[in-house]
């Protein structure tokens, strides 16, 4: 059996290597190593608990109001270790974070093969989403193999002069999760009263920090005040950047609930119910459509733009006027709403944990054969 190490640091990073770990467990020939480098630490661990993970090695790097240079650090000399010691044959990262670019840089010191999970998203704009757009292109000089979850994605990676043998278009493990999560026993949807609407809205990119955190919240406020019949429901991100801020502006408002964030089932009960998503999550883009629900993106830039090309979600940017207007719209005109909540999944269709498996098997056995 090969060692497959699966790095996870950060809530998103668990729930869509959640499914690959699953697969890997079921392989005759690949056996998973999971180690968590708790970037995140109680985001983390709600995730490790709904798939039934336990860490092989955790490396509990997480800090109170981290900074990426310490971060990176803590992280390089943490995995240096930790990989010296399992020796795998693979890492498998995903996504872009502090922990990817991290994680992808030690195995190239060690000669280790990188696969890349969800390859290939870009903005083009190395400000936006800060650092993650770095995090994506070093990676992907890293990786040995790119799993790219659309033709997009894939084409990106193509166009920067990467091998097309070594890029292959796999969908999100995103969509597996979500499938897998749904079929859970305890799964409920919130009720929401007859005659009111939920808006569910999240927030965390460090681009928002400061002025257009302020102004998101200034949005929310007057759509409660021209919506009566609106309430809202605010899981807040732990980062002291963003809690901080919210918690001040809303804590006393009789129509915000404010939450810590909610473990991933609730989180999709949650999405369920709402009426409109508001958000700057690079998984709920993926995920709201899936499930039908029009999601109001507040960034300036997407590197996941075939939902905005379906449709069904919009980019809606940080200015509070806008923001309003395009959540008004949603509100008031039953059409645009329909239009825009009748679900697509262009993100994938929930096997891609299966094909990437199949691929490192097929490329493992392909290597046998030559050795
Ligand atoms: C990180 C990722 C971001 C990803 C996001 C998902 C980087 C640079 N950023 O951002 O790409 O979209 O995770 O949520 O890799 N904290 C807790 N408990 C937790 C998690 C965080 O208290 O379980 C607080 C801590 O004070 C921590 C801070 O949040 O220092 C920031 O965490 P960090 O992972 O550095 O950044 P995020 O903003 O969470
Ligand atoms: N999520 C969750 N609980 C919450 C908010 C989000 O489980 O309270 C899930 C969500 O369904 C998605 C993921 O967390 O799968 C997105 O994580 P986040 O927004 O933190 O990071 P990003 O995707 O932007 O990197």
């Amino acid at each position: 059996m090969r060692k497959i190490a699966v790095v996870l640091g950060t809530r998103p990073e668990a729930i869509k290597m959640a499914p690959l770990v699953k697969a890997l467990r079921n392989s005759k020939h690949l056996t998973p190593v999971v180690i968590a480098t708790a970037q995140h630490r109680e985001m983390l661990d709600q995730v490790l608990d709904i798939f039934d993970i336990q860490p092989d090695y955790d490396l509990d790097l997480m800090r109170p109001n981290q900074t990426l240079p310490e971060l990176t650090a803590r992280l390089i000399t943490a995995l240096d270790e930790c990989l010296k010691e399992i020796q795998p044959s693979a890492v498998l990262v995903q996504g872009d974070t502090t922990t990817v670019m991290a994680a992808s840089l030690v195995s190239f010191y060690h000669h280790i093969p990188v696969g890349h999970v969800e390859a290939g998203l870009r903005t083009h704009d190395m400000q936006n989403p800060f650092p993650e757009e770095m995090n994506r292109v070093l990676t992907g000089r890293l990786a040995r193999w790119h799993f790219a979850p659309t033709q997009s994605s894939a084409d990106n990676l193509l166009k920067e002069g990467l091998a097309a043998d070594s890029v292959f278009l796999t969908g999100n493990t995103v969509i597996d999760a979500l499938f897998d999560a749904r079929k859970h026993p305890s799964k409920v949807a919130r009720p929401i009263e007859p005659g009111r609407k939920m808006m569910l809205v999240t927030t965390h990119r460090r681009e928002n920090f400061g002025e257009p955190l302020q102004h998101i919240c200034n949005a929310v406020l007057e759509l409660l005040e021209k919506n009566p019949e609106l309430e809202v429901l605010f899981p807040v991100h732990p980062n002291p950047n963003v809690s901080s801020v919210v918690r001040a502006q809303f804590e006393k408002h009789p129509r915000v609930e404010l939450c810590a964030p909610l473990d991933y089932l609730s989180f999709i009960a949650a999405m369920e119910a709402a009426t409109i998503i508001l958000s700057d999550s690079g998984g709920v883009q993926e995920e709201a459509p899936a499930l039908g629900k029009p999601v109001l993106v507040m960034r300036e830039e997407t590197e996941r733009p075939e939902a905005v090309t379906f449709g069904v979600a919009e980019l809606v940017g940080t200015n509070t006027q806008h923001i309003v207007e395009r959540v008004q719209r949603l509100l008031s005109d039953p059409a645009a709403y329909a239009d825009m909540a009748r679900g697509a999944s262009p993100y994938g269709d929930g096997t891609a944990a299966a094909r990437i498996v199949g691929i490192l098997e097929s490329s493992f056995a392909a290597s046998d054969k030559t050795a």
